[in-house]
This record gives C-alpha cells, sequence and structure tokens, in this order.
C-alpha cells in the first residue's frame, strides 16, 4: 500500500499517478496506482474517484498518464497526437454527467493545441504540469467558495447536506463542504445533518469521514429523513454540491437533490449550492439538456456483497437529479455569490473572468 503523509484525492509521484480508492473507505486507505490511462479511466467510471471536480482533475492527470506511456514506448509526435485524441476520448465517457470532465480536458486539448512545436518529453512535462495546475487552482477556488458562502451560514445553524462535495470530491476543502469548514473556521457553531445518500453511501461513508476527521458536529440521517427533519425545524438551510449547471441555474446533483430542494421550498428552507465555474456549462440553455448517467442495477438489488431484492426486479437507478434554478436560494462560486440564478446573472458571473 502507497500511503502519503495526508489523505490526497490523487497524487503524483514517480510517474505514476495514485488516486485514493474511495471505494473502500472509509474503512481502508488505498490507492490505485496507474501507469496507463486505461486504468484511469477505469478508475474514474468505477468510481474510485468521484465528485465532479475530483474527476475533471483526475482525467487531466490521464492526458498526462497517455503521454509517458508513448513517450516510454514509441517516440513520433503523429503516435503522440493520435493516442492523446483516443485517450481524451475514452476519458470523456468514463463518466456523463460531470461537466467537469469535458472542461478538463478541453483545457488540456487547448494546452496542446498551443504548444505544438514541443519535443515529446516537453509535451509530458507540459501536460503533466497542466493537470497539477487544475487541480492547484480548484483547491484554491474551494477556498474562495468557503469564504463567499461563510456569509449564509448564521451562528448554530444546523445544515443539511446530501453525497460529497467534500476534500475528497475535489482539489481539497470541498465545496458545500467547504462552505461548511469555512463557516467552522470563522468560529460559527454549525451542525451537519449528512444523508446516507443511496444507493452508494457517499454521505455516510465519505462526507461523516470527512466530518469525523475535522471535529464537525455531525449527525448521519437516512435519505428519507429529510422531510421530517424539515417539519421538525431542526434544519436552516441546505447546501450541496453541483455535477452540471445549464445557462439557466438548473443544477444536476446527486440523485435525490430534487426531492430536497422540493421538501425545502415547502418548508420555506434556502437550498444552496457550491459549485465552481468549471461545472457551470454556459453551452447548456436548461437543465433538461443534462445527460443523466444511469448505473448498474447491482447498486441497488445489493447492499455490499448481500442482495437484498429479489432476482429479475427490474431497477431504475439514475445517479442524478435536475434541480430547477427557481428552487435554488443560491449559487456560491468561487466569484462570489449569485442569490435566485438564471442566464443573465450567469452570463454576467463569467463576464467578470
Ligand atoms: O456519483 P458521485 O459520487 O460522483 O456524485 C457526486 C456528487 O453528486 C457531488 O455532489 C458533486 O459531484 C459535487 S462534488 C464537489
Amino acid at each position: 500500500m502507497n500511503q502519503p503523509e495526508r489523505l490526497y484525492t490523487l497524487y503524483w509521484k514517480d510517474g505514476r499517478l495514485y488516486i485514493l480508492d474511495q471505494r473502500l473507505l472509509p474503512h481502508r486507505v488505498e490507492y490505485l496506482s496507474c501507469t496507463r490511462y486505461r486504468e484511469v479511466a477505469d478508475a474514474i467510471r468505477e468510481m474510485a474517484v468521484r465528485g465532479a471536480p475530483a474527476i475533471g482533475i483526475t482525467a487531466a492527470f490521464g492526458m498526462a498518464v497517455a503521454a509517458y506511456e508513448v513517450l516510454a514506448e514509441e517516440n513520433t509526435q503523429a503516435r503522440l497526437r493520435s493516442y492523446l485524441a483516443e485517450a481524451s476520448r475514452e476519458l470523456f465517457k468514463a463518466r456523463p454527467t460531470a461537466v467537469n470532465l469535458a472542461w478538463a480536458l478541453e483545457r488540456i486539448e487547448k494546452w496542446l493545441s498551443e504548444n505544438e512545436g514541443l519535443s515529446l518529453k516537453d509535451i509530458a512535462a507540459g501536460l503533466l504540469r497542466e493537470a497539477e495546475a487544475i487541480y492547484r487552482e480548484d483547491l484554491e477556488n474551494n477556498r474562495m467558495i468557503g469564504i463567499n458562502g461563510c456569509a449564509l451560514i448564521p451562528d448554530r445553524a444546523s445544515v443539511l447536506t446530501h453525497c460529497n462535495a467534500g476534500a475528497l470530491a475535489t482539489g481539497g476543502y470541498g465545496t458545500a463542504l467547504g462552505v461548511i469548514r469555512a463557516s467552522v473556521a470563522e468560529g460559527k457553531k454549525v451542525h451537519v445533518y449528512i444523508d446516507e445518500t443511496r444507493p452508494l453511501l457517499q454521505g455516510s461513508r465519505l462526507t461523516a469521514f470527512e466530518m469525523l476527521h475535522d471535529d464537525i458536529p455531525a449527525t448521519l440521517v437516512t435519505d428519507n429523513c429529510a422531510g421530517s427533519l424539515m417539519k421538525q425545524g431542526k434544519i436552516d438551510l441546505i447546501v450541496v454540491g453541483a455535477d452540471h449547471i445549464a445557462r439557466n441555474g438548473d443544477t444536476a446533483n446527486k440523485i435525490g437533490t430534487y426531492s430536497l430542494a422540493v421538501l425545502a421550498a415547502s418548508h420555506n428552507i434556502p437550498l444552496y449550492v457550491a459549485a465552481p465555474l468549471s461545472t457551470i456549462d454556459l453551452a447548456l440553455p436548461a437543465g433538461e439538456d443534462i445527460i443523466i448517467e444511469e448505473r448498474k442495477p447491482e447498486e441497488v438489488t445489493c447492499f455490499g456483497n448481500q442482495a437484498v431484492a429479489p432476482d429479475g426486479i427490474e431497477v431504475y437507478n439514475p445517479a442524478f437529479d435536475v434541480t430547477p434554478a427557481k428552487l435554488i436560494k443560491a449559487l456560491i462560486t468561487e466569484k462570489g455569490v449569485i442569490y435566485n440564478p438564471d442566464q443573465e446573472k450567469l452570463y454576467k458571473l463569467f463576464a467578470k473572468v
């Protein structure tokens, strides 16, 4: 087992990409060691690494891995170009909903088109530097999201979150959990309710792990507890991450987010979405255009290795749903907070960049 001094979602060492295998958390800390881009694509597809920004960062490193593969085996520019194009296509296909994946690959392709004359060695090194920059910038963006989101979290707030939009899902610190972390760092007392997040339990396995690690008071609940908690007055606000935000503000996030948004509206509780600009897709007009990933039935029919449904039952297992912008009180980004997000405000936000 290769373990760095602190828990990184991924890291690069001695020509290899190490990816924390989040499927094993919270019980085991193990890293996958990747020297082939196909291993990186598998890690994304099989959700060893997950969370929109982390997927994007991983794909960028996957391109550097591909370049080093060619460098080790065969030294022609043409081979490098065709292999990188193939790697980009494969990595892109690994998961369809999180737009950060396409965003990171586009950024890598832009770097490649701007650096055509370089040697193979310099291209591989340059791709690695670009991936590292994407990683570093995501961490910085999360810290800004935290700072910007702080103002929305009152002292003694009771906050509900869904899935894991924390350090593990990003370059570090987290988006939704970054807002919580920043509020706690400011001295606010915050209590976090964590939805377990069926079927893959990112809430109970990962968010609970992060909150315990940081000593942030938290309570784990089943997903179907949310409405009852709201009715009892135990939730002041909801903060979640995002996988794909259309230009009208409609937001895809982990399945169950839409149900929370509807419940929140009927209890007059604000729902905030915390996400970097790399999750906003100005090319996409509205939420109905977002491709929603459907995953295998076994995620629902089994609990761990234990079957919990009869053989042969039909299953519908979308990994995400779309919350319409009108149910989102504000979008918290590294460039500021956008209340009642809509197309005009999102265009303006990008005009500031
Ligand atoms: O299927 P996952 O675990 O990749 O889904 C993750 C989420 O839905 C997160 O809320 C989202 O990616 C934001 S992570 C900062």
